[in-house]
């Protein structure tokens, strides 16, 4: 039974609508559209207009940051603290709010407060968390709208090393809340607790986007690969996984042995003493779970990974101890009292020298299989000797890498809000130097420049278009602003068919420079100016909105690895699509449409109208649907929706990704792909083509495209919006 006392749907029985989506039980390959759809109105609780940057502005920070430390020193007897101190519980809760970031498509991290919510309130990995954030309900209810559990989370685990005796970098809130679990990661195809078995291929291939190497856990298996005990094998493992968190060598050792300098792992008995997760756990446990019945439950009784370590000799003092251990002992694996596998010193060593978390027995350091790799790897090793010798090293390591884990998901530092933001200049945020608005002669000026350019219709729409398109609301990276699209790697992307975006950005600087403008604001006015170009063909009077004041971003300010994740292998709004995709066309479709924070209708409107203005990949004639491209008129979706005329798949009907249009007379008219017919063979984007096809939605089309277009080309203006 489930929270709601209903049994849980059998693999053969349908869900009741309150439990599921029947309808992807009869089609499990149909369009979710609904993840282009998140955060509705009607799932807020807050007032209209509410204002969490002006919430945020007005708490009393630094006491709402004693109110935590003095929360985190204080026993609470329903949980008691390991070591008199919650700070190492709540450091843990943090990490694992941040750590499910991962670069490939920002989505994970900690900027939502998404661990209140299924599945990763109830992820294996997540265990005993549900206590940490309950821990901090007295804070929370006190402090109301004026703190998210999203900045409480990361705020939390600040305080925490700070009680501790750490100096942590910097804070900054400004993580907003939502009210729903977020339907649009995906986390990988397992359908078993702790499977693997879906997400390698070749030689340990991990699956992009995935990050971590085990369904339900945030990185890797303490254990080890599969759990087997194998230091090396982990530490591979680890490096990829970290990596995929944005994370390099130094950084990755930095944080794992920083956190482990604190606090401990549970495993005092065999997992089978614990119950549900918090999403299954019956309705009397009110939302926690795991509910242990070996001997109190909690303290030194608890069971949580199932693992019992604990790594330094002060587990609630900041130093560089762990290192120390790690390198003082050699080290055998043992089954513990729960039956997972663990390290300890041979020979006893150590024996009296570790603190219990409560009462006064002794025994010796632990290691988990994941820590050795920081001693057993060669690269790791070296890192590690250093930190060992080298106090203040770590010291800075841990700082910054912990500030990079806890805001990598926050964007630009222009979304930061605190009193405790650091003011040094960080490369990972993608920095983009302050514009200065054009005024209105300035803007007119570039605007006529651009108009007597010779540049068409096709290359202004489709070169602004391939900066605005790298945009993901996810982890508000990409977009117009900072004109890096000038910059490698955007510029030699294949997408971008770098020789013919060469020319038009040529153009677009000269006129930069002649006008004083920055390069990122002319790219953002060109886009506009061919829209309004092919709008007037098409008998539409429209003006494009910009707001200038965009700034251009150097070479050296733009880290061109991380830039790489953003490249697409897919972008149906200009029909280009690489081999090898795990999808079929119109999922990714979906996939990039939700990155870009577009709705079912945006995105219909916008793939009308670049198709008629001629965006496409390689000036392919896939979906230009008219007789007048170059004109902004509604023709994709009349065209599509005519009556009587046959599509034809090219090659087999399975896998095809190109359909020709023939006449009732046998005459071929258009050529499109899957992404051009699916707006007229999927249900609920035909009901919105029609909208768009229909005799009197020339005029909304038109305004309808002009906005979806303005509201991507605007969208990371976290100068003027967060
Ligand atoms: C605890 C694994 C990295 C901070 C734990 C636990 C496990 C674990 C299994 C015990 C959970 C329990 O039973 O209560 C790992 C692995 C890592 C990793 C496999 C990567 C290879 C990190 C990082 C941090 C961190 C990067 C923070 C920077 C902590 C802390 C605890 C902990 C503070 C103790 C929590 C407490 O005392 O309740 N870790 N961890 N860990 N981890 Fe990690």
């Amino acid at each position: 039974h489930t929270t709601s006392g209903t049994p849980a749907p059998e693999a053969e029985s349908l869900a009741a609508p309150s439990q599921g989506d029947a309808n992807s039980h009869w089609w499990p390959n149909r369009l979710n559209l609904k993840i282009l759809a998140k955060n509705q109105p009607a799932r807020d609780p807050m007032d209209e207009g509410f204002d969490y940057d002006a919430e945020f502005a007005s708490l009393d920070y630094f006491a709402l940051k004693a109110d935590i430390e003095e929360l985190q020193k204080t026993n609470a007897d329903w949980w008691s603290a390991d070591f008199g101190h919650y700070g190492p519980f709540m450091i843990r809760m943090a990490w694992h709010s941040a750590g499910t970031y991962r670069v490939q498509d920002g989505r994970g991290g900690g900027g939502e407060g998404q661990q209140r919510f299924a599945p990763l309130n109830s992820w294996p990995d997540n265990v005993g968390l549900d206590k940490a954030r309950r821990l901090l309900w007295p804070v929370k209810k006190k402090y109301g709208k004026k703190i998210s559990w999203a900045d409480l989370f990361i705020l939390a685990g600040n305080v925490g090393l700070e009680s501790m005796g750490f100096k942590t970098f910097g804070y900054a809130g400004g993580r907003k809340d939502v009210w729903e679990p977020d339907n649009d990661v995906y986390w990988g195809s397992e359908t078993e607790w702790l499977g693997t078995d879906k997400r390698y291929v070749g030689n340990r291939e991990l699956q992009k986007p995935l990050a971590a190497t085990t369904m339900g856990l945030i990185y890797v298996n303490p254990e080890g690969p599969e759990g087997k005990p194998d230091p090396l094998a982990a530490a591979l493992d680890i490096r990829e996984t970290f990596a995929r968190m944005a994370m390099d060598d130094e950084e990755t050792v930095a944080l794992i042995a920083g956190g482990h300098t604190f606090g401990k792992t549970h495993g005092a008995a065999p997992e089978s003493h614990k119950g549900g997760d918090p999403e299954a756990a019956p309705i009397e446990e009110q939302g926690l779970g795991w509910k242990s019945d070996f001997g109190t439950g909690q303290g030194n009784d608890t069971v949580g990974s199932g693992i019992e370590v604990t790594w330094t000799y002060h587990p609630t003092r900041w130093d560089n101890e762990f290192f120390h251990i790690l390198f003082a002992y050699e080290w055998e694996v043992f089954e513990n009292e729960g039956g997972h596998l663990q390290w300890r010193p041979v020979d006893g060593g150590g024996d009296d020298m570790v603190p219990m978390a409560q009462g006064d027995g002794r025994r010796e350091p632990r290691m988990l299989t994941t820590d050795l790799s920081l001693r057993f790897d060669p690269i790791y090793e070296k890192i590690s000797r250093r930190f060992k010798d080298d106090q203040k090293a770590f010291e800075d390591a841990f700082a910054r890498a912990w500030f990079k884990l806890t805001h990598r998901d926050m964007g630009p530092a222009t979304r930061y809000l605190g009193p405790e933001v650091p003011s040094e200049e960080l490369i990972w945020q993608d920095p983009v130097p302050e514009g200065t608005p054009l005024d209105e002669a300035g803007l007119e000026a570039v605007k006529a420049a651009i108009r007597n350019s010779g540049l068409t219709v096709s290359q202004l729409v489709s070169t602004t278009w391939a900066a605005a398109s790298t945009h993901r609301r996810s982890d508000f990276r990409g977009g117009v602003n900072g004109g890096r699209l000038r910059l490698e790697p955007q510029k030699s992307w294949d997408v971008n068919e770098p020789a013919k975006l060469e020319q038009v950005v040529s153009v677009l600087e000269g006129i930069a420079a002649d006008n004083g403008a920055s390069f990122a604001d002319v790219l953002a006015i060109a886009g506009a100016v061919g829209i309004e170009t092919a709008a007037k063909a098409a008998g539409h009077d429209v003006s494009v909105p910009v707001t200038t004041g965009r700034g251009d971003a150097t070479q050296e300010q733009t880290d061109v690895n991380s830039f790489s994740f953003l490249e697409p292998t897919h972008d149906g709004f200009r029909n280009y699509l690489t081999e090898g995709l795990p999808l079929s066309a119109e999922h990714l479709l979906l996939d990039r449409a939700s990155l870009l924070g577009l709705t079912p209708s945006e995105l219909t409107v916008l793939i009308g109208g670049l198709r008629v203005l001629g965006a496409n990949y390689e000036d392919s004639e896939l979906g230009v649907f008219t007789d007048r491209p170059g004109e902004l008129t509604n023709d994709f979706f009349v065209n599509l929706l005519e009556l009587g005329n046959v599509w034809k798949p090219v090659g087999p009907s399975e896998s095809a990704n190109v359909y020709e249009c023939f006449s009732p007379g046998g005459e071929k008219l258009w050529t499109g792909s899957r992404i051009d017919l699916l707006f007229g063979a999927n249900s609920e984007l035909r009901a919105l083509a029609e909208v768009y096809a229909s005799d009197d939605a020339k005029e909304k089309f038109v305004n309808d495209f002009v906005k979806a277009w303005s509201k991507l080309v605007e969208a990371d203006r976290f100068d003027l919006h967060r």
